[in-house]
C-alpha cells in the first residue's frame, strides 16, 4: 500500500479540473444563526453522481495500468462509492463488477447499473460482500479495489479540502465526516499542508463507530454498522485512512440517528438542500458542539493562549445527496423549534 501523499491531492485536483466542475461553498444565514457561528457548507451533493466519491474513483482509474484496465475492477460498496467507480470506469471504458450486500436498496443498486457497471447482490453484511468481492476479483483477475486503502481514493478525495481551504482560509474547525476515513484523511494533508492552524474534526455514528473505536485504540477493530446514513457504515477500521487520522485528526465525535436527522431537516429548511446522512454528518457535529457549549477556536490559538471565547469559522461538505427511505423520512418529520 502506497501512503497517500498532499503531491498526490495537488495531483488529483490537476486531473479532477478537466473532468468536474468545481462545486459550490458558501454559507446560509439561517443556518449561521442556528448554529452560533460562520458555517460555511460546499455542496458536494450537485456532482454528478450525488456525492464527493466520485472524485476518488476518477482518480483512481487515471492511475490503473493499461493491463488492470484491460482485465477490469472489483470494487464492494453500498453506495456512493459504487457508484463513483461505475462513472469512472465508464468514463474510462473498464469494465467494473460493483458486489453490493443483499440488502442495499433497489434505486442504489439500479443507480449503479444505470452507469453501466454489472451489480452483484451478495451477502447480508458488508464484510460478506466484501470476501465475495475479494474472491471474485482472486478468480476473474480483476483488480480488487478496496474501498478505504487506495491512495489514489484519498487523493481524490483531499481535492473537497484542498478547494475548500483554499477559498476560505478563515476556516477554523473543519467537520468530516468519516466512513472509512478516506476523506477525512484527505483532509488533514490538505490541513497540515496549507492550513496548520484549522482543526479537522472526524464525526461518525454512533451506531457505526469502527473507525472512531480504532482511531480511539490505535488498532484496527470492527463494530456493528446500524446507522441511516450508509456512508458512515463501515464495520471495520482502513489501515491507510487510520496511519493519517490518528495524530491527524484533533478531535472524533460520535453522533446519534436524532443528531443525524436533525441535521438533514437543518439543511432541508436553513440551505435547501437534500443531504444524506453522512451528508448532514458534520453539520450534526457542528450543532452537538453548538448543545454542549464547545468553542474550539484555530489551533494556534488554543495552545498556550487559554481556550477561546468566541466560536470561529466552522465549515463542512455536504459530501452526499442520495438520500434514502430513512433519510427522506427525518424531512416528513421536520421539527427545528430547538
Ligand atoms: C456521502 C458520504 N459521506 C461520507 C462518507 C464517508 O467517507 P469515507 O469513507 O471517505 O470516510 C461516505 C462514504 O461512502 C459517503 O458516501
Amino acid at each position: 500500500m502506497t501512503a497517500p501523499t498532499f503531491e498526490g491531492i495537488l495531483n488529483a485536483a490537476n486531473l479532477l479540473s478537466a473532468k468536474l466542475p468545481r462545486t459550490p461553498a458558501w454559507s446560509y444565514p439561517l443556518l449561521d444563526e442556528r448554529a452560533g457561528r460562520r458555517v460555511i457548507v460546499k455542496h458536494e451533493n450537485v456532482q454528478p453522481t450525488g456525492a464527493f466519491k466520485v472524485r476518488g474513483g476518477l482518480t483512481l482509474l487515471a492511475g490503473l495500468s493499461a493491463e488492470q484496465r484491460a482485465a477490469g475492477l472489483v470494487t464492494v460498496s453500498t453506495g456512493n462509492h459504487a457508484q463513483s467507480l461505475a462513472y469512472a470506469s465508464r468514463a474510462a471504458s473498464v469494465a467494473a463488477t460493483i458486489v453490493m450486500p443483499a440488502t442495499t436498496p433497489e434505486f442504489k443498486a439500479d443507480a449503479v447499473r444505470a452507469l453501466g457497471a454489472s451489480v452483484a447482490l451478495v451477502g447480508a453484511s458488508m464484510n460478506d460482500a466484501a470476501t465475495y468481492a475479494a474472491s471474485l476479483a482472486e478468480q476473474s483477475g480483476a483488480y480488487f479495489v478496496n474501498p478505504g486503502n487506495e491512495a489514489g481514493i484519498v487523493h481524490g478525495h483531499g481535492t473537497v479540502y484542498l478547494e475548500l481551504l483554499t477559498q476560505y482560509p478563515e476556516i477554523d474547525t473543519l467537520y468530516v465526516p468519516v466512513g472509512s476515513g478516506s476523506g477525512a484523511a484527505g483532509a488533514v494533508l490538505v490541513r497540515d499542508a496549507i492550513s496548520p492552524s484549522t482543526r479537522v474534526v472526524g464525526v461518525q455514528a454512533a451506531g457505526a463507530p469502527a473507525a472512531y473505536r480504532s482511531w480511539k485504540s490505535g488498532e484496527l477493530v470492527t463494530a456493528d454498522a446500524d446507522t441511516l446514513a450508509a456512508g458512515l457504515a463501515t464495520g471495520v477500521g482502513f489501515a491507510t485512512p487510520q496511519a493519517i487520522l490518528r495524530d491527524g485528526l484533533d478531535d472524533f465525535l460520535l453522533v446519534s440517528e436524532a443528531e443525524l436527522r436533525d441535521a438533514i431537516a437543518t439543511m432541508a429548511h436553513d440551505a435547501h438542500t437534500l443531504c444524506e446522512g453522512a451528508g448532514a454528518a458534520g453539520l450534526a457535529g457542528i450543532l452537538q458542539d453548538r448543545d454542549r457549549g464547545v468553542v474550539r477556536g484555530a489551533r494556534a490559538g488554543a495552545s498556550g493562549a487559554g481556550a477561546p471565547s468566541t466560536p470561529g469559522v466552522a465549515a463542512f461538505a455536504c459530501t452526499g445527496g442520495n438520500a434514502g427511505s430513512a433519510e427522506l423520512l427525518a424531512l416528513a418529520k421536520l421539527d427545528l423549534a430547538a
